[in-house]
């Protein structure tokens, strides 16, 4: 019998930040490779690496199917700032997109207006921007929405609108990064923030774009609690740490995602 009704599938995003790590171009190669392998057969859904910078350059173009997003760029577009990296500079090595604003840089010292620098240099330069938000804790009186507000309403005020659908938003609840993976919020949680999320940027773009925005979830996402995030989190991906430098673990999470 003729299909009468056909749900069209989500297509996810499934980004493996590896931080620090490994500590060789040689692990980092091989380890790119055993990814690009697990995400070979998928139709749905979009891999994305952030390896450490040195390793952006050898590990682009070794993949037809995981593009490379740099961990972080630097606020300013060129000059004398040691130890920087340009989102120019990132883009020109093979960088696709940037992570910004993750809870490890805001503890460096990344205040939610140099978040805002970054991402309009990151977009200026024609890389996408996947931008970290997050609570450090939750209150009873849920002044913690009123963070998230203000860390996503900063960036919407410095860019310019027009580049906005190329940017993603990460929810990262900071009590929940290199946690154990037990600590992760329920789906249910995540779907209200992610719902929260939306609303906040509707007031901003109006409410159709507002809604189809894509966030993520990170922060102590394993395989086993990724399947429950991605099936009723109302999430369009996930951003994984420890579990990305697993290909096993990772590759079952693409897996996964493909066949929702
Ligand atoms: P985790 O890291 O998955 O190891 O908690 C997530 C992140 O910091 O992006």
């Amino acid at each position: 019998m003729a299909k009468i009704h056909t749900t069209a599938k989500k297509h996810f995003i499934l980004v493996g930040n590896w931080k620090m790590n490994p500590d060789t171009l040689e692990d980092a190669k091989k380890l790119f490779s055993a990814l690009s392998r697990k995400a070979q057969k998928t139709t749905k859904v979009s891999v994305v690496i952030a390896p450490p910078y040195p390793f952006i350059g050898p590990l682009s173009g070794k993949s037809d199917v995981i593009s490379i997003a740099a961990q972080d760029v630097s606020n300013e577009p060129r000059g004398a700032f040691t130890g920087g990296v340009s989102a120019r500079q990132a883009k020109a090595v093979g960088a696709t997109s940037t992570i910004i604003g993750h809870s490890e840089r805001r503890k460096a010292g990344d205040t939610d207006e140099v978040i805002a620098q970054k991402t309009f240099e990151a977009l200026d330069a024609g890389l996408r921007v996947i931008l970290c938000v997050g609570e450090k804790e939750r209150d009873q009186h849920a002044h913690y929405l009123r963070a998230i507000r203000d860390q996503i309403l900063i960036v919407f005020s410095k860019i310019d609108k027009k580049k906005a659908s190329w940017i993603t938003i990460a929810y990262e609840p900071v009590w929940a990064i290199g946690k154990s993976y037990d600590t992760a919020p329920k789906p249910s949680d995540i779907h209200e923030m992610s719902i929260y999320i939306k609303k906040v940027i509707s007031e901003v773009l109006g409410q159709k774009p507002g809604l189809k925005f894509q966030v993520l979830y990170g922060g102590s996402v394993n395989f086993e609690n990724a399947q429950a995030i991605l099936s009723d989190g109302a999430v369009d991906g996930l951003l994984v740490g420890r579990q990305s430098l697993d290909p096993d673990a990772f590759g079952n999470m693409i897996e996964y995602a493909n066949n929702l």
